[in-house]
């Protein structure tokens, strides 16, 4: 299977069709296969990418600098601590001229709308590395991992436990949606995904076979072949710390919630950071049904396929 994306952003995978998704997941596989048998190529020969960061990275930073360096691009990172982005210069200015400038950007921030707008004056695809809402990069290495584990995705089971309306988890729903993979938010009432994302996946679901859910109940991980976490205090909300930490302490995820799924061979996922004895405890997160190693892996492969799949011809 063939298809062409290139040109194409990916701000949120909301814009691809299953098929264009499965088509990224498999171009993954590849790519890894390649790199696993030392294969190297210059396929970003004579290609820039602007890397525009206003949160802290360390695995989408490293993933898209080694990923396009290393097939010969040249990759420049442009912290916003640094440059005029929405400071003394608007958005779509710098868009503008960036576009005139590099063959493709990659934003982390805040607002879903800066992506969107550098995407609409920059006429060059943009990459969303994390916004307040999605984080589409990291849904593909989650669900690339899953098949790894799993094979296809389509029936499984993936419970997401924490803070269910944070940019991973909507991403996951969304992921899920349109792959047909089951898919739990368990997470108490007051951190509940918005009901607009919620009724774009039921529609989506139903196309797909998925079964969406949210529950504030915990043992509804009972059948999970993956259960996911994420930090509960995302980056730029700080102040919510105190709130967060009594909201989710029941949420934890620890052997007895993994023992919870009924099976040896659920497996656990987390985007990373964590922060061990919050969301995660350390047994679990370095334990035997773990493959958060193997996602941040995971996170180089997708992003390289994205990028080869929407700068060159493949
Ligand atoms: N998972 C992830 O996005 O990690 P970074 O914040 O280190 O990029
Ligand atoms: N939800 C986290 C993800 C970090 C990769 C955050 O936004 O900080």
């Amino acid at each position: 299977m063939s298809l062409s994306l290139k040109g194409r952003s990916l701000l949120t995978l909301l814009d691809f069709s299953p098929q264009e998704i499965e088509f990224l997941l498999k171009l993954s596989k590849e790519v890894k296969n390649e790199n696993k048998k030392g294969l190297v190529f210059r396929r970003f020969e004579g290609k820039t990418l602007a890397l525009l960061f206003e949160k802290r990275s360390t695995r989408t930073r490293c993933a898209f600098e080694t990923a396009f360096g290393e097939e010969g691009g040249h990759p420049v990172f442009l912290s916003t601590a640094d440059i005029q982005l929405g400071a003394k210069e608007s958005i779509e200015d710098t868009a503008r001229v960036l576009g005139r400038m590099f063959s493709a950007i990659q934003y982390r921030g805040f607002k879903q709308e800066t992506a969107e707008a550098l995407a609409k004056y920059s006429n060059v695809p943009v990459y969303n590395g994390l916004t307040d809402l999605y984080h589409p990069t990291q849904a593909l290495a989650d669900f690339m991992t899953l098949e790894e584990s799993f094979g296809s995705v389509k029936g499984r089971k993936l419970c997401f436990v924490g803070d269910g309306r944070n940019n991973v988890a909507r991403s996951l729903m969304v992921i899920s949606a349109k792959l047909g993979t089951h898919f739990t938010v368990i997470t108490p009432d007051e951190l509940n995904p918005d009901d607009v994302l919620r009724k774009k996946c039921a529609d989506l679901a139903e196309k797909s076979g998925a079964v969406i859910t949210v529950t504030p109940d915990i043992n509804a991980v009972k059948g999970a072949d993956a259960v996911y976490t994420d930090v509960w205090i995302s980056m730029g909300e700080e102040d919510k710390r105190e709130e967060r930490v009594s909201l989710l302490t029941p949420y934890q995820v620890n052997q007895k919630l993994m023992d919870l799924t009924g099976s040896k061979n659920s497996i656990f996922l987390h985007c990373l950071p964590a922060v061990k004895g919050e969301e995660v405890t350390a047994d679990v997160i370095d334990g035997a049904q773990s493959k958060a190693w193997d996602q941040a892996e995971n996170r180089k492969h997708t992003i390289k396929a994205v990028m080869l799949a929407t700068l060159t011809k493949l």
